[in-house]
Protein backbone atom coordinates (compact mmCIF):
# COMPACT_ATOMS: atom_id res chain seq x y z
CA UNK A 1 0.00 0.00 0.00
CA UNK A 2 1.25 3.44 -0.91
CA UNK A 3 -1.62 5.71 1.15
CA UNK A 4 0.80 8.90 -0.33
CA UNK A 5 0.20 8.54 -3.68
CA UNK A 6 -2.91 6.50 -3.36
CA UNK A 7 -4.50 10.01 -1.25
CA UNK A 8 -2.89 11.97 -3.89
CA UNK A 9 -3.99 9.77 -6.55
CA UNK A 10 -7.94 10.25 -4.77
CA UNK A 11 -7.69 14.17 -4.82
CA UNK A 12 -6.34 14.89 -1.84
CA UNK A 13 -4.04 18.10 -1.43
CA UNK A 14 -1.98 18.78 2.12
CA UNK A 15 -3.98 20.39 4.52
CA UNK A 16 -7.05 20.82 2.17
CA UNK A 17 -10.52 19.18 3.56
CA UNK A 18 -12.67 16.85 1.61
CA UNK A 19 -15.98 15.44 2.24
CA UNK A 20 -16.09 12.15 3.03
CA UNK A 21 -18.68 9.49 4.84
CA UNK A 22 -17.01 7.95 7.92
CA UNK A 23 -18.60 4.62 8.66
CA UNK A 24 -17.85 2.65 12.09
CA UNK A 25 -19.41 0.19 14.41
CA UNK A 26 -21.62 1.45 17.84
CA UNK A 27 -21.69 -0.60 20.99
CA UNK A 28 -23.88 -3.26 19.80
CA UNK A 29 -21.69 -3.49 16.68
CA UNK A 30 -25.06 -2.19 14.36
CA UNK A 31 -22.97 -0.25 11.35
CA UNK A 32 -23.12 3.99 11.47
CA UNK A 33 -22.36 6.22 8.96
CA UNK A 34 -22.00 10.06 8.73
CA UNK A 35 -20.45 12.44 6.24
CA UNK A 36 -17.55 13.97 7.68
CA UNK A 37 -14.58 16.55 6.67
CA UNK A 38 -10.89 14.76 6.76
CA UNK A 39 -7.71 16.22 5.60
CA UNK A 40 -4.00 14.96 5.44
CA UNK A 41 -1.02 16.83 6.98
CA UNK A 42 1.39 14.47 6.13
CA UNK A 43 -0.57 12.30 3.10
CA UNK A 44 0.03 9.16 4.83
CA UNK A 45 -2.40 10.13 7.66
CA UNK A 46 -5.65 11.58 8.29
CA UNK A 47 -7.37 13.81 10.68
CA UNK A 48 -11.05 13.97 11.39
CA UNK A 49 -12.77 16.80 13.70
CA UNK A 50 -15.84 15.25 14.84
CA UNK A 51 -18.66 17.26 17.51
CA UNK A 52 -18.53 15.04 20.63
CA UNK A 53 -21.67 14.72 20.31
CA UNK A 54 -21.92 12.34 17.35
CA UNK A 55 -22.43 8.78 17.48
CA UNK A 56 -19.35 8.86 15.23
CA UNK A 57 -16.99 10.45 17.92
CA UNK A 58 -18.14 8.11 20.20
CA UNK A 59 -17.90 4.90 18.22
CA UNK A 60 -13.69 5.96 17.02
CA UNK A 61 -13.45 6.52 20.83
CA UNK A 62 -13.98 2.87 21.13
CA UNK A 63 -13.10 0.90 18.65
CA UNK A 64 -10.72 3.08 17.50
CA UNK A 65 -11.38 1.79 13.77
CA UNK A 66 -13.11 3.56 11.12
CA UNK A 67 -13.27 4.07 7.10
CA UNK A 68 -13.74 6.75 5.33
CA UNK A 69 -15.92 6.40 2.12
CA UNK A 70 -15.35 8.51 -0.89
CA UNK A 71 -18.35 9.34 -2.91
CA UNK A 72 -20.04 12.55 -4.18
CA UNK A 73 -23.66 11.01 -4.38
CA UNK A 74 -25.91 13.52 -2.60
CA UNK A 75 -27.95 10.69 -1.84
CA UNK A 76 -25.72 9.69 0.76
CA UNK A 77 -24.54 12.30 1.97
CA UNK A 78 -28.63 12.96 2.97
CA UNK A 79 -29.37 10.17 4.06
CA UNK A 80 -26.19 9.48 6.24
CA UNK A 81 -26.76 12.72 7.43
CA UNK A 82 -30.34 12.72 8.52
CA UNK A 83 -31.21 8.85 9.77
CA UNK A 84 -34.54 9.77 10.08
CA UNK A 85 -34.93 9.95 5.87
CA UNK A 86 -34.40 6.23 5.76
CA UNK A 87 -37.31 4.25 5.78
CA UNK A 88 -36.19 2.58 8.91
CA UNK A 89 -34.56 5.43 10.87
CA UNK A 90 -31.26 4.35 10.59
CA UNK A 91 -28.68 3.65 7.30
CA UNK A 92 -29.80 0.58 5.69
CA UNK A 93 -27.53 -2.64 7.03
CA UNK A 94 -27.31 -3.90 3.78
CA UNK A 95 -25.76 -0.75 2.80
CA UNK A 96 -22.39 -1.80 4.48
CA UNK A 97 -19.97 -4.52 4.20
CA UNK A 98 -16.85 -5.08 6.55
CA UNK A 99 -13.31 -3.54 6.26
CA UNK A 100 -10.91 -5.75 4.80
CA UNK A 101 -8.19 -4.92 7.90
CA UNK A 102 -9.74 -2.63 10.33
CA UNK A 103 -13.03 -3.56 12.63
CA UNK A 104 -15.30 -1.14 10.77
CA UNK A 105 -17.78 -1.63 8.15
CA UNK A 106 -17.62 0.10 5.13
CA UNK A 107 -20.26 1.57 2.52
CA UNK A 108 -20.43 -0.66 -0.75
CA UNK A 109 -21.43 1.98 -2.82
CA UNK A 110 -18.88 4.40 -2.39
CA UNK A 111 -16.02 4.67 -5.02
CA UNK A 112 -12.96 4.67 -2.90
CA UNK A 113 -13.00 3.34 0.77
CA UNK A 114 -9.91 5.00 3.16
CA UNK A 115 -9.38 2.39 6.26
CA UNK A 116 -8.13 3.83 9.50
CA UNK A 117 -7.06 3.18 12.76
CA UNK A 118 -7.46 5.92 15.64
CA UNK A 119 -3.90 6.81 16.47
CA UNK A 120 -4.21 10.19 18.48
CA UNK A 121 -6.98 11.74 20.37
CA UNK A 122 -7.12 15.88 21.30
CA UNK A 123 -10.35 17.07 22.50
CA UNK A 124 -11.51 20.67 23.12
CA UNK A 125 -14.80 21.43 24.13
CA UNK A 126 -16.75 20.78 21.54
CA UNK A 127 -14.41 19.18 18.89
CA UNK A 128 -12.21 16.30 18.75
CA UNK A 129 -8.97 15.71 16.76
CA UNK A 130 -8.47 12.55 15.56
CA UNK A 131 -4.85 11.36 13.66
CA UNK A 132 -5.73 8.73 11.79
CA UNK A 133 -3.40 6.43 9.91
CA UNK A 134 -4.28 4.84 6.41
CA UNK A 135 -4.02 1.33 6.61
CA UNK A 136 -5.72 0.63 3.39
CA UNK A 137 -7.07 2.51 0.88
CA UNK A 138 -9.88 0.36 -1.32
CA UNK A 139 -10.46 1.43 -4.66
CA UNK A 140 -14.02 0.50 -6.31
CA UNK A 141 -13.28 1.13 -9.66
CA UNK A 142 -16.61 2.30 -11.90
CA UNK A 143 -17.35 4.12 -14.88
CA UNK A 144 -16.60 7.29 -13.66
CA UNK A 145 -17.88 9.75 -16.65
CA UNK A 146 -20.37 11.50 -14.80
CA UNK A 147 -22.02 15.03 -16.54
CA UNK A 148 -21.33 18.01 -14.07
CA UNK A 149 -24.41 19.05 -12.46
CA UNK A 150 -24.34 22.02 -10.40
CA UNK A 151 -27.18 20.38 -8.31
CA UNK A 152 -24.64 18.11 -6.90
CA UNK A 153 -22.46 20.30 -4.87
CA UNK A 154 -26.01 22.56 -4.11
CA UNK A 155 -27.04 19.65 -2.12
CA UNK A 156 -23.95 18.48 -0.45
CA UNK A 157 -23.32 22.88 0.52
CA UNK A 158 -26.93 22.75 1.85
CA UNK A 159 -26.25 19.65 3.97
CA UNK A 160 -23.61 20.80 5.69
CA UNK A 161 -25.31 24.10 6.34
CA UNK A 162 -28.04 22.28 7.56
CA UNK A 163 -26.16 20.37 10.00
CA UNK A 164 -25.16 23.77 11.18
CA UNK A 165 -28.35 25.99 11.13
CA UNK A 166 -29.91 23.01 13.83
CA UNK A 167 -27.58 23.52 16.01
CA UNK A 168 -27.14 27.39 16.31
CA UNK A 169 -30.71 27.40 16.61
CA UNK A 170 -31.12 25.34 19.07
CA UNK A 171 -28.52 27.57 20.82
CA UNK A 172 -29.44 30.60 20.11
CA UNK A 173 -27.16 31.70 17.76
CA UNK A 174 -29.56 33.68 15.86
CA UNK A 175 -27.54 35.67 13.24
CA UNK A 176 -25.31 32.87 12.29
CA UNK A 177 -28.38 30.70 11.42
CA UNK A 178 -30.19 33.46 9.46
CA UNK A 179 -26.90 34.14 7.52
CA UNK A 180 -26.76 30.46 6.61
CA UNK A 181 -30.35 29.91 5.77
CA UNK A 182 -29.76 32.29 3.23
CA UNK A 183 -27.73 30.45 1.36
CA UNK A 184 -29.79 27.44 1.61
CA UNK A 185 -32.49 29.23 0.04
CA UNK A 186 -29.46 30.28 -2.49
CA UNK A 187 -28.60 27.09 -2.56
CA UNK A 188 -32.38 25.80 -3.25
CA UNK A 189 -33.07 28.22 -6.26
CA UNK A 190 -29.91 26.72 -7.90
CA UNK A 191 -31.58 23.02 -7.57
CA UNK A 192 -34.93 24.42 -8.61
CA UNK A 193 -33.02 26.09 -11.58
CA UNK A 194 -31.12 23.09 -12.96
CA UNK A 195 -32.64 19.87 -11.97
CA UNK A 196 -36.65 21.17 -10.94
CA UNK A 197 -38.23 17.88 -10.00
CA UNK A 198 -35.40 15.65 -9.52
CA UNK A 199 -34.44 13.64 -6.80
CA UNK A 200 -32.05 16.89 -5.61
CA UNK A 201 -34.99 19.19 -5.40
CA UNK A 202 -36.43 16.48 -3.78
CA UNK A 203 -33.73 16.57 -0.98
CA UNK A 204 -33.99 20.73 -1.32
CA UNK A 205 -37.52 20.40 -0.15
CA UNK A 206 -36.82 17.89 2.75
CA UNK A 207 -34.18 20.48 3.83
CA UNK A 208 -36.12 23.17 3.63
CA UNK A 209 -38.92 21.55 5.73
CA UNK A 210 -36.36 20.41 8.46
CA UNK A 211 -35.21 24.20 8.87
CA UNK A 212 -38.60 25.14 8.99
CA UNK A 213 -39.76 22.46 11.84
CA UNK A 214 -36.14 23.74 13.73
CA UNK A 215 -37.35 27.65 13.55
CA UNK A 216 -40.94 26.36 14.74
CA UNK A 217 -38.67 24.82 17.62
C1 LIG B 1 -20.66 17.15 3.95
C2 LIG B 1 -20.78 17.17 5.45
C3 LIG B 1 -19.62 17.24 6.23
C4 LIG B 1 -19.69 17.19 7.63
N1 LIG B 1 -18.56 17.27 8.37
C5 LIG B 1 -18.61 17.13 9.72
C6 LIG B 1 -17.41 17.13 10.51
O1 LIG B 1 -16.28 17.27 9.99
N2 LIG B 1 -17.53 16.96 11.84
C7 LIG B 1 -18.75 16.79 12.45
O2 LIG B 1 -18.80 16.60 13.67
N3 LIG B 1 -19.90 16.81 11.74
C8 LIG B 1 -19.86 16.96 10.39
N4 LIG B 1 -21.03 16.96 9.66
C9 LIG B 1 -22.31 16.78 10.36
C10 LIG B 1 -22.52 15.31 10.76
O3 LIG B 1 -22.47 14.47 9.62
C11 LIG B 1 -23.91 15.17 11.41
O4 LIG B 1 -23.92 15.84 12.64
C12 LIG B 1 -24.32 13.73 11.61
O5 LIG B 1 -25.69 13.67 11.92
C13 LIG B 1 -23.55 13.01 12.68
O6 LIG B 1 -24.01 11.67 12.72
P1 LIG B 1 -23.60 10.63 13.84
O7 LIG B 1 -24.17 11.16 15.14
O8 LIG B 1 -24.20 9.33 13.42
O9 LIG B 1 -22.10 10.58 13.89
C14 LIG B 1 -20.97 17.07 8.27
C15 LIG B 1 -22.13 17.02 7.48
C16 LIG B 1 -22.05 17.09 6.08
C17 LIG B 1 -23.31 17.03 5.26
Amino acid sequence: MRPSSDLSGLGFVKNGIVETIVSTYDEERSPNAAPMGVYTEDMRNIVLKPFKTTQTYENLLKLRSGVANITSDPTLFHRTVFKDANPEGRVPGEWFTHAETVDAPRLMNADACIEFRVISVEDSEEKARLLCRVEKILMIYKPTLRVYSRAVSAVIESLIHATRIEAFLASGEAKKAKDLIGLVKHYHRIVEKVAPNSKYSEIMSDIKRRIDGWRRG
